[in-house]
């Protein structure tokens, strides 16, 4: 059976909506882009987007690929210290001069809507309530949920150990019960850890899960999202050949990337 992101996805908006409209305050999410790589301009478009549908404001902050490290974090620094923004999210991938982690740790924790902080991370991985939850990660667990997909005690395959989608993927699994194996680019053995999972998810970029790899009536979740040779979207998992295995499959597209909008935009909705 389909894992239907985009039906879902939709449920969870019409939720965030509501709760919006019953606040004293109205949300108000910055999005930083910095330079113009085509991918991050699309994603910021959809969030902005969202946003407009569900009733929450935002503002994008297109910033020059040249600016200087300082200047980005001043500007981070006002965001912070401006009590009518109450989400701040600097879209990734930045330009190479500028540290990551620096300009990570500089959002307030409490306006931190992609749960990337070290005080966010943190909690996370001490079974502290975090602020914030990492929007696709939450997105899985949400989508998993919906259909009452059994996490506790489950044997889990998270397969990409990114600090977007893996690592906290990971956490969350564990935080939940599950009995978690997270595989990467140096894991032995790939295929027979997937073949004994309950759940798969597969964050990696690559067509990487094939058919003779899962279990029977297991549960395969898809982040990847590329363009195959023939220009066609595409996941890490071959769909057709896995689908008939298995007991619920996410498509790609509309399973993973409307979660992850819908996601963060329940976080975008919190207000600290
Ligand atoms: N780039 C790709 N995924 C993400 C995400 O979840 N958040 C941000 N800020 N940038 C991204």
């Amino acid at each position: 059976m389909l894992l239907d992101g985009k039906k879902v996805s939709l449920e969870i908006l019409d939720d965030v909506k509501e709760r919006v409209s019953k606040m004293n305050v109205t949300p108000h999410l910055a999005v930083i882009l910095v330079g113009d790589n085509p991918a991050s301009e699309i994603y910021v478009r959809n969030k902005k987007l969202a946003a407009e549908k569900v009733g929450i404001m935002s503002s994008i902050i297109k910033l020059d690929a040249n600016i200087k490290e300082e200047e980005l974090l001043h500007k981070i620094k006002e965001l912070n210290n401006n009590p009518n923004i109450t989400g701040i999210l600097v879209q990734l991938p930045l330009p190479g001069h500028i540290d990551k982690n620096k300009v990570i740790t500089t959002i307030s924790p409490k306006k931190d809507v992609d749960g990337f902080t070290p005080e966010n991370v943190g909690k996370l991985s001490i079974g502290i309530e975090p602020y914030f939850y990492p929007a696709t990660p939450q997105g899985i667990i949400m989508l998993l949920k919906k259909y009452n997909i059994k996490i506790e005690g489950a044997d889990v395959v998270v397969i990409g150990r990114s600090t977007i989608v893996g690592k906290p993927m990971a956490q969350m699994f564990i935080n939940n019960n599950a009995t978690v194996t997270l595989c990467h680019s140096y894991t032995k053995d790939l295929e027979d850890k997937i073949k004994t999972a309950d759940i798969v998810v597969s964050a990696v970029g690559k067509k990487i899960v094939r058919c003779k790899m899962v279990k029977k009536n297991s549960v395969i979740i898809d982040v990847g999202i590329f363009r195959d040779s023939n220009g066609k979207l595409t996941g890490d998992v071959d769909f057709d050949l896995v689908e008939p295995t298995v007991k619920y499959i996410s498509p790609v597209p509309g399973g993973v990337g409307p979660m992850t909008i819908a996601s963060l935009m329940y976080n975008a909705s919190k207000v600290y």
